[in-house]
């Protein structure tokens, strides 16, 4: 049967040239990059290149940019770095962050005795900027704000530069989970308000498994992985060589390409929309999607009943993929704490498509005509 892939905030296939800059890494230049002979310089090389890269790509500089295994890793090195090192006693965050950061946070918050506050959201699920400046300036002990720049499951954009303006206001340390927007946005990061971000490679066709962390330059942490020199001494271990190749290979295509790709997949996402209204009575979206959203992401509410229920199960029968919500919840529905938290209707089944470029008007029509069957 042949399958249409509609869950790209969740993964991405891997874009064969990212595959075929990858393959060397996997054979001939096998060797160790802390190794000082030719085989270790050549792996180091490829390394400090993608960092290199990678750095360029986002306008901030190679010593900030810190390879990792992924976004969840990223977020918690940050997060368990401001309170340990950065003296941040007070963690405002948000109930529709990711689990990689709500977990971490509340993790810490047992963990350290940290105070934690969840600041309000308005009712299309952006951050109330009000709320967040009152928690700010009430707070009495050194604050780190953790607020996504993307939300993975209702697409709403954060304005990184108003909050990390408001951060800088009151000395917090921001922290931002860009999973959903490195490799889809462009980035310059040194003209942005921001202590540490993320990113992802799987997000936007390269690897699984590896990430960045950056960490601004003016913010100093202690190591968190020991056992080894590796990553300027920050994360012990031989590092993910190919993975790493692969990531700088992947941004730099998605960067080329972002104009195109960019406007292509938006079109995409608000013709499914559109038919949708067209031909589904009752349906509804979540999130801002005609303003401040990721144009990958449509959330969309269908009205309850039997059939409906089994929404995703039975898309997936009709060879389908479409989530929940974050992967992690996208089997058979245990509901998404980020719909729970902005409109939680019992009457209606939320259902996240996501788009690449990868995805055509065909398919869209399919999978309208299919849901059309389904509701
Ligand atoms: C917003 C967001 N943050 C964090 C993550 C976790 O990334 P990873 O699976 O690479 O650790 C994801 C992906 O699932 C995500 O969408």
């Amino acid at each position: 049967m042949e399958r249409i892939y509609f869950d790209n905030a969740a993964t991405t296939p891997l874009d064969k040239a990212v595959l075929d800059t990858m393959l060397p890494y996997m054979t001939d230049k096998f060797g160790n990059p802390s190794s000082i002979y030719s085989y270790g310089r050549e792996s180091r090389l490829g390394i400090e290149s993608a960092r290199k890269s990678v750095a360029k790509i986002l306008n901030a500089h190679p010593g900030e940019i810190f390879f990792t295994s992924g976004g969840t890793e990223s977020s918690n090195t940050a997060i368990n770095a401001a309170v340990r090192d950065l003296g941040c006693r007070h963690i405002i965050s948000s109930p529709i962050e990711h689990h990689a950061t709500l977990h971490t946070v509340e993790h810490v918050h047992c963990r350290d005795e940290v105070k934690l506050s969840w600041v309000k959201l308005l009712p299309d699920g952006h951050v109330d900027m009000d709320d967040l400046r009152r928690l700010l300036s009430e707070s009495k002990e050194r604050c780190l704000v953790s607020l996504m720049h993307a939300n993975n499951e209702i697409g709403n954009l954060l304005d990184l530069h108003a909050v990390g303006n408001l951060c800088k206001e009151f000395d917090a340390i921001f922290h931002s989970d860009t999973v959903q927007t490195v490799g889809h946005y462009p980035f310059d990061l040194r003209n942005t308000p921001v202590h540490f971000i993320n990113g992802a490679g799987h997000k936007f066709h390269g690897p699984k498994g590896v990430g960045i962390l950056y960490i601004n330059e003016n913010v100093k942490i202690t190591p968190y992985v020991q056992g080894g020199s590796q990553e300027r001494n920050m994360r012990a271990g031989t590092e993910n060589l190919y993975g790493i190749v692969g990531f700088a290979k992947a941004l730099e295509l998605a960067t080329q390409h972002y104009e195109e790709h960019s406007r292509y997949i938006n079109e995409l996402r608000l013709y499914m929309a559109q038919q949708l209204e067209a031909s589904i009575p009752g349906v509804t979206f979540n999130g801002d999607l005609h303003g401040r959203s990721l144009y990958t992401v449509l959330n969309v509410s269908f009205p309850k009943s039997e059939k409906s229920e089994m929404l995703l199960f039975n898309l997936d029968i009709n060879g389908i993929c479409a989530s929940g919500g974050s992967a992690c919840t996208s089997g058979a529905d245990a509901g998404s704490h980020v719909i729970r938290a902005i409109n939680n209707d019992p009457n209606k089944v939320a259902v996240r498509f996501s788009f690449s470029r990868d995805n055509t008007r065909e398919e869209v029509d399919k999978v309208v005509e299919k849901l059309k069957e389904l509701i």
